[in-house]
């Protein structure tokens, strides 16, 4: 019989007593898992625990700025922003496979952090701190999946922020191991994490670069990230983020489609809307939103982002899509 308190208490007890004086690091993504992980090594250790946040810029509109100054900063959390998205950029150039953008972000994520790292090793160590453990929110779903069921025949490859390099020479802290989302979620909360940080929805390591269908640029990313604020703002106002397991938009970038405004002939991109139910995200059903919660949707994103001519709704199940297009 758990209760969020009595979880708390005995990871903070056993983490204290495996770290000692040493130094702790955490790659954290802004989600959830991740967020919680390092709110209860912060609750054990304090200042021995040093966040990174690696900014490879296909977050979503104010993502950042909500992990810096809500979480990190209200929190009391010290934490490293690197802003890498020039590097990510420049990477995923003139790619639009989507297994290849994967693995480019998933390669550039871990060289980010090991920059990152290998600074930060370097400083503490030159003031006598020993960087020796590594958080990872990891819960227990993840162990079970890459326990290698039957399930999940590699479809796609997932990138876990926090999916690190297999050589590094750290001792893995894994305080979610046993837990459920939900379970998370409590201690979240009772831990004073933001509620806009315990419910946030599943949202991919990839983030939009793989809800650009196509070569990912910034002029795209602009053009998304208004799309998907829209997208949030109307779902959070209808009072339906509890009721959608997640909400992914899809810009279809190498699409054209004709539209009509004021007496002009536009030539514009598709926005696919992917509203899903899911108990964990393995299987999903379509969403069937109310229609007035749609048009809103659609007639703020095509009034306000001049390049979205059109907006679509994706009535697909899992399987046999996937929820993600990409
Ligand atoms: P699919 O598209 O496979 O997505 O039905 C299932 C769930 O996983 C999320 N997703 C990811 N999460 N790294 C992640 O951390 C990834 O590379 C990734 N790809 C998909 C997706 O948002 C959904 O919740």
């Amino acid at each position: 019989n758990w209760t969020s308190e009595s979880i708390i208490d005995a990871e903070v007890a056993k983490i204290r007593e495996r770290v000692g004086d040493a130094q702790v690091i955490c790659a954290l993504s802004g989600g959830v898992d991740s967020s919680v992980a390092a709110a209860l090594v912060h609750k054990a250790i304090g200042d021995q625990l040093t966040c990174f946040f690696i900014d490879h810029g296909l977050l979503r509109a104010g993502e950042r700025e909500q992990v810096e100054k809500d979480y990190a900063a209200g929190m009391g959390i010290r934490m490293e922003t690197h802003d890498e998205s020039g590097r990510f950029l420049e990477a995923l150039a003139g790619v639009s496979e989507p297994e290849a953008k994967r693995k480019i972000i998933g390669r550039e994520f871990i060289r980010s952090f090991e920059a990152a790292q290998k600074a930060l090793v370097a400083k503490l160590g030159s003031e006598g701190g020993d960087v020796k453990f590594l958080v990872q929110g990891t819960l227990y779903p993840d162990v079970v999946e890459s326990g290698g069921g039957e399930g999940a025949a590699n479809i796609k490859s997932h990138h876990n922020v926090g999916g690190l390099p297999e050589d590094m020479e750290f001792s893995l802290i894994e305080p979610l191991r046993s837990l459920f989302k939900d379970e998370v979620r409590a201690i979240g909360r009772e831990l004073g994490v933001p509620e806009k940080i315990v419910a946030r929805q599943p949202f991919p390591g990839p983030g939009l670069g793989i809800r650009i269908i196509g070569e990912v640029t910034r002029e795209r990313l602009d053009i998304l990230q208004a799309a998907d604020l829209i997208v949030r703002e109307e779902l959070t106002a209808a009072g339906l983020d509890l009721e959608i397991w997640q909400c992914p938009v899809v810009l279809l970038a190498d699409v054209h489609s004709v539209g009509v405004q004021g007496d002009g002939r536009t030539y514009g991109h598709p926005i696919v809307l992917r509203p899903v139910s899911s108990e964990d995200a393995m299987t999903a059903d379509w969403t069937r939103m109310p229609y007035d919660v749609l048009a809103r949707i659609s007639t703020r994103i095509t009034n306000s982002v001049p390049e979205v001519n059109r907006v679509v709704l994706d009535v697909t199940s899992k399987p046999p899509a996937t929820i993600e297009w990409e």
